[in-house]
């Protein structure tokens, strides 16, 4: 009731004291004797009988004979992930009162929280985590996991992708546009490419390279070649934007422009033959072969060529 009314008169001002306050004696209190609730999730679930929790009760954590889970025998059940709740049992559950809760809005600290469940899965699921950028950025286990969920919507390959697009908008941004990877379409995920929990690679791959990475699936590219083209070698990504681009096959740059990037246009078919002309380069020779695909109207083998007179990519 007095919490109420000093919400509803408060300025803004007086209203980040309160809230600071609030926080204050809950975070000082963590370090506190820890005292469990008597009868584990008996005690919790007189209060906490929402609808929404009950899907944990259908995960793998949930189950009664695994030694190693909180519902095993003698496990701290509820406890085990939200810490000794006596204190908030006996407040009436009024403060958050030591209770580590979860998620980027939670009292309790990221590193806290992700010390609940690092507890138990340091050897399998967080190998590579404490080196990734997530752990680094201090992002929460449960900002990607729900748990009270009898499906976790970051486990699923139709759900996925809005998890991580909630923080990662350019991804988002990029799978919109016209050529995409089937991610958007529920058909692959985030993870068919990254380590969500973090890796030795760059950018979290799954793989080492950029190239292992594509080339997990995209196996005819993989070399090596009679006649390798050295960007294609070096990495997919020199051409590529593997996340959605406005070019077709998620090239990053238009062809003749993407080759002329690299390659002089002087002496050889550089600028498209049309009546209105296209920005081709300076001192360029016209061709009809430059329309739509360009350069790959004849270097048709741009990843590579296996064909004994394949040194120009042609064949
Ligand atoms: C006497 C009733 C009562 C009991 C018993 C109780 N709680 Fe609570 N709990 C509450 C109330 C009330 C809140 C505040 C809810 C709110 O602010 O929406 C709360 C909040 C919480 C929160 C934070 C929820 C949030 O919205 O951030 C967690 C986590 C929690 N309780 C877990 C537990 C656990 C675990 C136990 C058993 C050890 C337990 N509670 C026992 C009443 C209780
Ligand atoms: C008391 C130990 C314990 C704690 C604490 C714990 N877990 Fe688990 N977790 C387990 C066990 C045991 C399994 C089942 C592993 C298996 O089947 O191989 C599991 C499974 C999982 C799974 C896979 C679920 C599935 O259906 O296969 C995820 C995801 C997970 N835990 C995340 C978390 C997160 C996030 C936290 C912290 C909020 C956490 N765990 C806290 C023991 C724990
Ligand atoms: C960036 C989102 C993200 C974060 C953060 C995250 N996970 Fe996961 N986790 C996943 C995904 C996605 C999977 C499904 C496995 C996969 O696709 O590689 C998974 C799977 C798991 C599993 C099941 C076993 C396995 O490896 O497949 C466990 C256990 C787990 N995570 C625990 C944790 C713990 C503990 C933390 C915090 C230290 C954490 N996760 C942080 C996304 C995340
Ligand atoms: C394996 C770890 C784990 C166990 C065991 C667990 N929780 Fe949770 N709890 C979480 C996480 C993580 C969240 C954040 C929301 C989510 O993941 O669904 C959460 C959220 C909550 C919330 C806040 C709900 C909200 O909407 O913010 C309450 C209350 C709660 N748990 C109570 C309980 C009770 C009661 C039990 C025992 C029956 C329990 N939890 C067992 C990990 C756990
Ligand atoms: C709660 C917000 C959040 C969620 C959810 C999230 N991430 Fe991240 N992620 C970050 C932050 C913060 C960084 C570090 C800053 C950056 O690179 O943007 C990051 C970095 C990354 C990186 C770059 C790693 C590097 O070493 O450069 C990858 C890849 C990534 N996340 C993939 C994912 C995937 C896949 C998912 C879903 C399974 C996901 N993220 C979910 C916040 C999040
Ligand atoms: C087809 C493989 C693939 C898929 C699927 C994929 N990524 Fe990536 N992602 C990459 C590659 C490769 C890089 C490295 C780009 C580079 O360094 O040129 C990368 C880089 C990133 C980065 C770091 C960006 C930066 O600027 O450092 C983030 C964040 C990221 N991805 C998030 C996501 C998210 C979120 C999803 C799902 C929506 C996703 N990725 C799906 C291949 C993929
Ligand atoms: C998990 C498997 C997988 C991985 C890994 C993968 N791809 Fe793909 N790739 C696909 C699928 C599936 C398609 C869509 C094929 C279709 O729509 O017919 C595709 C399509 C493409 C296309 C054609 C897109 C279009 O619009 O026509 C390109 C280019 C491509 N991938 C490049 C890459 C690159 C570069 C990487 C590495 C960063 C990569 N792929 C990693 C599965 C994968
Ligand atoms: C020098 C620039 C360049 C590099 C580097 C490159 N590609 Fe491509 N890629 C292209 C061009 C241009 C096309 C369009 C070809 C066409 O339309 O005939 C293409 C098309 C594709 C396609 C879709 C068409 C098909 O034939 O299935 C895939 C998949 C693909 N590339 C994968 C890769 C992979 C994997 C790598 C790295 C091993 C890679 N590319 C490196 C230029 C490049
Ligand atoms: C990132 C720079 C880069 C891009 C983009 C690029 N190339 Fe190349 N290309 C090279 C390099 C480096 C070589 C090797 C040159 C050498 O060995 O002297 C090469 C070699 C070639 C060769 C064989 C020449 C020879 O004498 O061996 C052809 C043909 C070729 N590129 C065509 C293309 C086409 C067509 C495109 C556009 C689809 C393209 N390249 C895009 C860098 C690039
Ligand atoms: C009309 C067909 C045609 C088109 C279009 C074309 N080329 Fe060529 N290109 C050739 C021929 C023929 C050769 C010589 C092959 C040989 O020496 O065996 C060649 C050779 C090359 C070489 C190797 C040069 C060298 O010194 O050996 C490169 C690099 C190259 N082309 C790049 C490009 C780029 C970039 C484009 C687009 C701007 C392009 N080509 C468009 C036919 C074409």
């Amino acid at each position: 009731m007095t919490r109420t009314r000093a919400w509803r008169t408060a300025g803004a001002a007086a209203l980040l004291l309160l809230m600071a306050a609030g926080i204050a004696p809950a975070r000082a209190e963590e370090g506190a004797t820890p005292a469990y609730s008597p009868h584990g999730a008996d005690t919790c679930l007189v209060c906490h009988n929402e609808p929404g929790l009950m899907g944990l009760f259908r995960t793998a954590h949930a189950r009664p004979n695994d030694p190693r889970g909180p519902f095993g025998h003698g496990g701290l059940q509820c406890e085990a992930c939200h810490g000794p709740g006596g204190a908030h049992v006996k407040a009436r559950g009024k403060q958050p009162a030591g209770i580590v809760d979860f998620g980027a809005h939670a009292l309790a600290a990221v590193a806290k929280q992700n010390g609940m469940c690092l507890g138990c899965h340091r050897d399998n699921a967080a190998h590579d985590w404490d080196a990734s950028a997530h752990a680094a950025n201090g992002v929460a286990c449960a900002s990607c996991h729900t748990l009270h969920a009898a499906t976790d919507p970051v486990r699923s390959a139709d759900t996925q992708v809005a998890v991580c697009t909630t923080c990662h908008q350019t991804e988002q941004t990029d799978l919109l546009k016209l050529s995409h990877h089937p991610l958007r379409e529920g058909k692959m995920e985030c993870t068919a490419c990254h380590a969500p929990h973090g890796s030795t690679a760059p950018a979290q791959l799954l793989h080492n390279t950029v190239n292992e990475t594509c080339t997990a699936c995209h196996a005819e590219f993989r070399g090596p070649f009679l006649w390798e083209h050295q960007p294609v070698t070096e990495d997919c990504d020199n051409c590529h934007q593997p996340h959605g681009s406005a070019q077709p096959t998620l090239l990053k740059v238009r062809t003749p422009f993407l080759c002329q990037q690299c390659h002089e246009g002087a002496g050889h078919p550089s600028i498209a033959n049309t009546p209105q002309g296209l920005a081709g380069v300076p001192g360029g020779v016209p061709s009809a072969f430059l329309l739509n695909g360009g350069c790959i109207n004849c270097h048709s083998q741009v990843h590579g060529s296996n064909h004994p007179s394949g040194r120009a990519l042609m064949r």
